[in-house]
């Protein structure tokens, strides 16, 4: 249906033509120049950025929270009774938000979701798949949430990865207003057809919990990598394709002396020590290589569940 629709190309690659870059631009120095301002008021926290988005892009990311915690989705005491999922930045059309209800509704008929985005004109798209339990508002990081409105999860993808560094403990902190104690946010990075990513599984801790990690409010929970291997890893299995997609607080470093750059050539070494493995296929390969990184000393979920779907899930102290 949605992902039918004859979208105009200036939607479709946000960034595509000279106006449009300037716009950008222009959106960004603001951002910047009047962030506090911006906090003050009621105007979404935020620039457009690119809205290029794919059909099913993100159909691992919602399978992967089916299988970490369907109970987040379904959980019907208070406060969490009417609490939704919010799609933040889905992009010129909606489709992603709407693939992700479809989903999510097979374990909770009732779930409420609203898909915010920061451009007007994607909002305007996205009006006419609304409902009554599917909301699209106009917002950013703060976000557009009515009085007596709370959320229990935040999936924001390939939002943050538009902005610099230095953007991302504000842009979290902000959030973590939103989410109840106990939900989740899961940021993160994608290829282009959501077949390779990485993502934070960040955790909001209790209201008045001392701070923890990288942003006040969250406890960063995990750090996911998710792989399709049919679609990527035909020829073999090579780690460093997931560097590409790191999340903004790790993209930046992997350099010599910072953690992630150890965590990386960690699990080259693995993957390169149970190389042999490979002529059982890279599945074998990919879970043999997270044994191996585990008996590294990384917290490596090994649950079969993890490994075979192609997701190494790294537990953050
Ligand atoms: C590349 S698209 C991602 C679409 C979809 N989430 C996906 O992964 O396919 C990024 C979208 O995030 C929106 N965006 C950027 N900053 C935002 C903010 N602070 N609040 C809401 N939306 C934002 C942009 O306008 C853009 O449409």
């Amino acid at each position: 249906m949605v992902a039918n629709a004859g979208y105009r190309r200036r939607r479709l690659g946000g960034a595509s033509t000279v106006d449009d870059g300037k716009r950008l631009q222009a959106s960004r120095f603001l951002y910047n120049c009047v962030m506090p301002a911006y906090v003050r008021s009621k105007k979404p926290i935020g620039f457009p950025t690119r809205g290029k988005t794919a059909s099913n892009r993100l159909r691992r990311v919602d399978n992967f929270i089916l299988l970490y915690e369907p109970s987040l989705l379904t959980r019907g005491d208070e406060p969490f009774r009417n609490a939704l999922f919010v799609d933040l930045g889905y992009g010129f059309d909606p489709r992603t938000t709407l693939e992700s209800a479809h989903r999510f509704r097979k374990v909770n008929p009732n779930l409420a979701v609203l898909g915010v985005e920061i451009d007007k004109e994607r909002v305007k798209a996205a009006l006419p798949y609304a409902n009554s339990t599917t909301h699209f508002r106009l917002g950013g990081f703060n976000l557009p949430l009515l009085p007596g409105e709370t959320v229990r999860l935040i999936r924001a993808f390939n939002v943050l990865r538009q902005y610099e560094e230095k953007d991302f403990r504000p842009a979290y902190e902000t959030l973590s207003r939103y989410v109840l104690p106990g939900g989740l946010m899961l940021e993160g990075t994608s290829n282009p057809y959501g077949s390779l990513w990485a993502a934070n599984v960040a955790r909001r801790m209790e209201d008045g919990a001392s701070a923890q990690d990288n942003a006040e409010g969250w406890k960063m929970e995990a750090l996911v990598f998710s792989a399709n291997f049919r679609a990527n890893f035909g020829a073999g299995f090579d780690v460093a394709d997931f560097q590409a997609t790191l999340p903004k607080n790790f993209i930046h470093r992997v350099a010599p002396g910072e953690p992630i750059y150890d965590f990386f050539e960690d699990w080259k070494r693995a993957a390169a020590e149970t190389s042999a493995i490979k002529v059982f296929g890279i599945r074998q390969w990919f879970a043999a290589s997270a044994k191996a990184l585990a008996a590294k000393g990384y917290r490596i979920d090994l649950r079969k569940k993890w490994l075979a779907g192609g997701w190494l899930i790294w537990k953050q102290e």
